[in-house]
């Protein structure tokens, strides 16, 4: 099967990776793992991982990576990157759906169950839920679950299109049921979730014990293009997201969120 992403997958690094706004916020969520992740090589198994950038990035410092994603496209680039940098031994992949990661077979349980950069606004909010019973179970006693997510407002976005005077726009992350998001000439369901929601979504199964704006000041990686010549003004913005990342309440207002659970279940269950 061939997925809205297999069209984008060729140009995903050079677009977003590699853009100054795409790498800015990739680096937040890599130093919120530096700074809470355990000194020790830990299992991770990451979902939806695109062309590897952060399963490299968790190789790289010393962990063992299971990268999945629905698209064979994003996983073929995502080997290539892994092979040429010499990570292949510390990364295995897996094509793997979300909706369907209930029936995938795991033979290991993991540490931390990582998501970045809104896979998991892929999926609806049954998926979702099923999806923290199959995080729970795959994960160890006290294990973590951390994802990145779009929420269901974006000040930046909202300024953007009412400043072209595009009402539908400003507002499409606050509709109720899937939104049509453009990727590049396809077209995918999307669904904006608040934090509160997902913390409703996993509370019988996980506690929430980290929280954080991705992208408040920091802009949507679709203005690269008015960025590009005013990279004195990025930075700026870059310094000013870094003074602000404990407040919480902020990731009801941003780009993204990265929320952190913690798994209920003890080592003595
Ligand atoms: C915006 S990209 C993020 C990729 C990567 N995590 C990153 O940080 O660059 C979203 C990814 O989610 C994957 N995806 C979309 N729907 C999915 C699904 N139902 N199951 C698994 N992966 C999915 C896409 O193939 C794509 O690689």
């Amino acid at each position: 099967m061939t997925t809205a992403f297999d069209h984008i997958a060729s140009d995903y690094d050079n677009d977003f990776t590699h853009g100054s706004i795409g790498a800015l916020q990739r680096q937040k969520v890599w130093d919120y793992l530096e700074n809470t992740l355990p000194d020790r090589q830990l299992s991770i198994l990451e979902l939806n991982c695109g062309t590897g950038e952060d399963a490299i990035h968790l190789a790289g410092k010393g962990h063992q990576v299971l990268a999945t994603d629905l698209s064979q496209k994003m996983i073929t680039i995502a080997i290539s990157k892994a092979e040429k940098l010499g990570f292949a031994q510390q990364i295995s992949f897996l094509q793997c759906d979300l909706n369907n990661i209930a029936n995938a077979v795991f033979t290991k349980k993991f540490d931390l169950i990582f998501s970045n950069f809104g896979g998991l606004n892929c999926i609806d909010a049954m998926s979702m839920q099923n999806l923290s019973k199959v995080v729970s179970r795959l994960l160890k006693p006290e294990g973590r679950f951390i994802g990145v997510i779009m929420p269901a407002f974006c000040l930046w976005e909202s300024v953007y299109f009412l400043s072209k005077f595009d009402i539908k726009n400003a507002f499409r992350r606050s509709k109720r049921g899937p939104v049509m998001a453009q990727l590049d000439k396809q077209q995918v369901e999307t669904w904006y979730y608040t934090p509160a929601r997902i913390r409703r979504l996993f509370q019988s199964e996980f506690q929430i014990t980290g929280l954080c704006p991705i992208g408040f000041f920091l802009p949507p990686s679709y203005l690269e293009s008015f960025f590009k010549k005013r990279s004195g003004f990025l930075n700026t913005l870059d310094r000013i997201e870094d003074s602000i990342n404990a407040w919480s309440f902020l990731s009801n207002y941003s780009d993204h969120f990265l929320i952190d659970l913690k798994s209920n279940k003890t080592s003595s269950e």
